[in-house]
């Protein structure tokens, strides 16, 4: 060895591989403002569609008048929903079993549904001419207040399902009523409630918020005639299952239609779904034959596509007085909006709230869930969130913080006592699932050790006396939140999207030189997916991640797969990745092999390539094999070194962290202000740690915009009153609190490289950790829970109901 032969270090440094803190790749383009987004297509003769919207949130639609918007120079079609009954797509089945309108069929059931779709030779005249559609309405009785939906005399909103006592998730109650959802053991529960020498019981609601990402939704369609093929570019986070969508939907032959997401700013569960708006751009493009964009504005897309939550969730846990916890019964009213469109895998109704025991040893639990119908747009996607998890991490974090006030225990100590401890896993939770690992109090304490909780528990005590005497106006809260995630949807056995497994895929060329393309059936939309995954195949197989071009978005040439959202990129396309890259590898041995003349089995893979074992001068790079793939592979090998590998996953991962908020609040102004943030996140082995730490950046700032500010409020009427970035909290660098982030490492067991998805981890704890911070800051004056979000009104109005402001 001579000076220059590079060190193991060296060789292992140079793949930048897993646990390296990679610089995105795909920043170089976005930082120069070069990255390549739906509205920046422009194809030769393209159109723009546009849509009339409902001002009401519930009316019969009496007429459409489509004469003078004709007039208006420019516009070429008015299209409603007459005309999508010529080709059978005046509704369309949504992915929770349900039926939605693409244009008001009849009536309107929430304020900006889509009435007609206008389409012009510019987006100018489109706005025109839907200014000149008169539509006559006649305004119905609204339903806004989920919990008044289903009253014997409350208006029927969904008149399509007239006489329908049964729906895609079983039996209606109502004709408002969606489904019942039961799981646990009731008995057993009521029994734990029963013998309880404590229990606690709240309401606590998840206000409806909507996923801000800062490119609204969009699609250009341009139908070929000639071929008969239908070209969609769109903001879509699951491409290949649009392209099945449309398909069917369209009675288009799959093969015909070609689905491509370039880059996307954001999606956060909001690409998801399908909307109205594709329909209309690719019935405009079929009708037409030229391209038609689609693009939604700000308002638009608060009000129209997608909200999440909206979950109103009546909480009781059982316990004993020192503190063990027995039993956990949940209710939820589910608010779904007009149309069941929720972005759940088909068999969960409630996605998988039943993680909602969180990361407690609860012995015995039970959970129902209605979904009801209301006058307010459909949707019920996972913003940031595996489905239903966020909510379901809300319930249970502020829920044990109410028992820890019960009782008058530290909420940090409730926690420590009633974890599942280490040895549990993997760890059977008495609503169903299996946690595959965990070691819940090393994080703890690791949190607690890191921020000095004792000191700020003291420093807590202490202003609290001073308040009492008077001598401050500012009170302390201390937000506690310790999560466990579900993700990684996920194994065949519990997860379809229309019947479809819910896999994911990879597929891997080694080129000649050394170099490779990879493919993937997930989509990034900003968790940085072009460097993590090379960075796991570079460990792999040894070829630098800078050799590798990861391609994600086009149906034409990414392996079918089921998308990114809920987390589900790592866990299941990660370890695709893994898989394919091993079938690479075990090629490459077999030709490594040949090439040193030895057998198979007496080489061992050495960071980047093969060694003889015990003959360390007899190496094979992997670069070197991978030209030898394509001039002198074994005889009877076929050529080539590329793989392919569709993972379906045997279990979920379940990731976990401890998070802690600190923050006063002044009671005379509700002004609050976050002294300090700090998160610990376990999402088992670490791709990239400087990417981790910007999605967990990201997460929690999305967690301080839920937790303290958004909210999609309607009045009375039905009327959107947050529609728009003027009232709709959307934090900038000024308002963002600063973020501490930490780790520990608890591998997957079952994944191959032990990854568990992180990306929404810090909005599912982040916001019981905001929340409880607000709770307990104002705990000792006699609170025991104020509804979210915590904006400085809420908590100017929280601080005068306790009868404290000043006279
Ligand atoms: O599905 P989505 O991409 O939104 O979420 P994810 O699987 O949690 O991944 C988000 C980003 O974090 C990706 O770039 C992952 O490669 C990265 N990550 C990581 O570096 N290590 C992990 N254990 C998990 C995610």
């Amino acid at each position: 060895m001579n000076d220059m032969t590079p060190t193991r270090e060296q060789r292992s440094a140079a793949l930048e591989g897993m646990g390296c803190k990679r610089k995105r790749v795909e920043d170089i383009r976005f930082t120069q403002g070069k990255g390549n987004y739906v509205d920046d297509l422009k194809l030769p003769g393209m159109l723009h569609g546009d849509f009339v919207r409902s001002p009401h949130a519930h009316a019969r639609v009496k007429s459409i008048n489509s004469e003078e918007a004709l007039k208006v120079p420019g516009v070429l079609a008015v299209i409603t929903a007459e005309t999508l009954k010529t080709v059978n797509l005046a509704w369309m089945p949504t992915l929770a079993g349900d039926v939605q309108m693409v244009l008001a069929d009849g009536k309107v059931l929430f304020q900006n549904q889509e009435v007609a779709f206008v389409v012009a030779t510019d987006r100018y005249a489109a706005d025109d001419g839907i200014n000149k559609v008169v539509v006559e309405y006649e305004a119905l009785p609204v339903i806004v207040d989920p919990f008044k939906s289903m009253a014997p005399d409350a208006p029927v909103l969904r008149e399509d399902l007239a006489g329908k006592t049964s729906g895609a998730h079983g039996p209606r109650k109502h004709h408002n009523h969606i489904f019942e959802w039961t799981v646990g053991d009731k008995d057993l529960t009521d029994a734990a409630f029963k013998k309880a020498d404590v229990t606690i019981k709240e309401l606590i609601s998840y206000q409806r918020v909507h996923p801000c990402p800062l490119e609204t939704c969009q699609c250009v369609c341009s139908f070929d005639k000639i071929k008969g093929e239908l070209t969609i570019w769109g903001t879509f986070q699951a491409p290949h299952v649009i392209r099945t969508v449309v398909s069917l939907i369209a009675k288009l032959p799959e093969q015909k239609i070609h689905v491509i997401s370039p880059d996307i700013g954001g999606g956060f569960g909001n690409k998801v779904g399908a909307y109205p708006g594709y329909i209309c751009a690719a019935v405009a493009s079929i009708v037409t034959g030229k391209p038609v964009k689609w693009v939604e504005d700000r308002i638009e897309n608060l009000t129209a596509t997608s909200f999440a939550r909206d979950y109103h969730m009546t909480a009781e846990i059982a316990a004993t007085k020192d503190g063990k916890v027995t039993g956990l019964r949940v209710h939820v009213l589910a608010d779904h909006g007009a149309f069941d469109a929720c972005a759940d895998p088909s068999k969960w109704p409630a996605g998988f709230f039943n993680i909602v025991t969180g990361s407690y040893d609860f012995p015995v639990a039970h959970l129902t869930v209605d979904g009801i119908y209301s006058n307010k747009a459909p949707g019920g996607v996972a913003y940031r969130c595996s489905f239903r998890v966020t909510e379901a991490a809300y319930c249970i974090e502020r829920a044990m913080d109410i028992l820890a006030q019960r009782l008058g225990m530290d909420p940090a100590e409730l926690r420590l006592k009633n974890f599942v401890r280490p040895e549990q896993f993997p760890y059977h939770s008495a609503l169903g699932w299996e946690y595959d690992s965990g070691d819940y109090h090393t994080a703890m304490r690791k949190m607690m050790e890191s921020t000095d909780y004792a000191a700020l528990r003291k420093e807590q005590a202490e202003k609290r006396v001073a308040f009492k005497r008077g001598e401050t106006r500012e009170i302390m809260g201390l937000g506690v939140s310790f999560f466990t995630e579900i993700v990684g949807a996920g194994p065949s056995k519990n997860c379809d999207i229309l019947g479809i497994a819910m896999f994911d895929s990879c597929e891997i060329r080694m080129h000649p030189t050394g170099a490779g393309i990879a493919r993937m059936g997930t989509k990034s939309q900003g968790q940085g997916h072009e460097t993590t995954w090379a960075q796991i195949i570079a460990t792999e197989i040894g070829i630098p991640a800078d050799n590798i071009m990861v391609e994600e978005g086009n149906t034409d040439t990414a392996p079918y797969g089921l998308g990114t959202y809920g987390s589900r990129s790592t866990p299941v396309a990660g370890a695709a990745i893994a898989m394919a890259a091993r079938k690479i590898k075990a090629k490459a041995q077999m030709i490594a092999a040949y090439k040193l003349e030895v057998h198979e089995d007496d080489l061992e893979f050495d960071i980047d390539g093969f060694r003889v074992k015990g003959l360390p001068e007899k190496f094979m790079s992997m670069k070197d094999i991978c030209w030898a793939a394509y001039n002198s592979v074994p005889p009877g090998m076929e050529p080539g070194l590329e793989a392919v590998s569709y993972y379906d996953p045997p279990n979920m991962t379940y990731p976990f962290g401890a998070y802690i908020c600190v923050m006063t609040i002044d009671v005379d102004t509700g002004v609050y202000k976050v002294k300090r943030f700090y998160a610990l996140d376990d999402c088992g082995t670490r791709i990239n740690p400087m990417i981790i730490e910007g999605q967990v950046h990201g997460g929690l700032t999305e967690a301080f915009a839920i937790a303290m500010g958004q909210e999609i409020r309607y009045d009375a009427e039905g009327n959107v009153v947050t529609g728009s970035f003027m009232d709709f909290f959307m934090p900038t660098a000024v308002e963002t609190p600063h973020w501490e982030t930490d780790f520990t490492v608890t591998p997957s067991p079952h994944h191959p490289i032990g990854a568990k998805g992180v990306g929404e981890s810090p909005n599912v704890g982040g916001v019981p950790a905001f929340s409880n911070a607000v709770n307990d800051a104002f705990s000792f004056l006699g609170s025991t829970h104020i509804q979210m979000p915590h904006d400085y009104w809420r908590n100017w109005t929280a601080a005068k109901n306790l009868g404290v402001l000043a006279a």
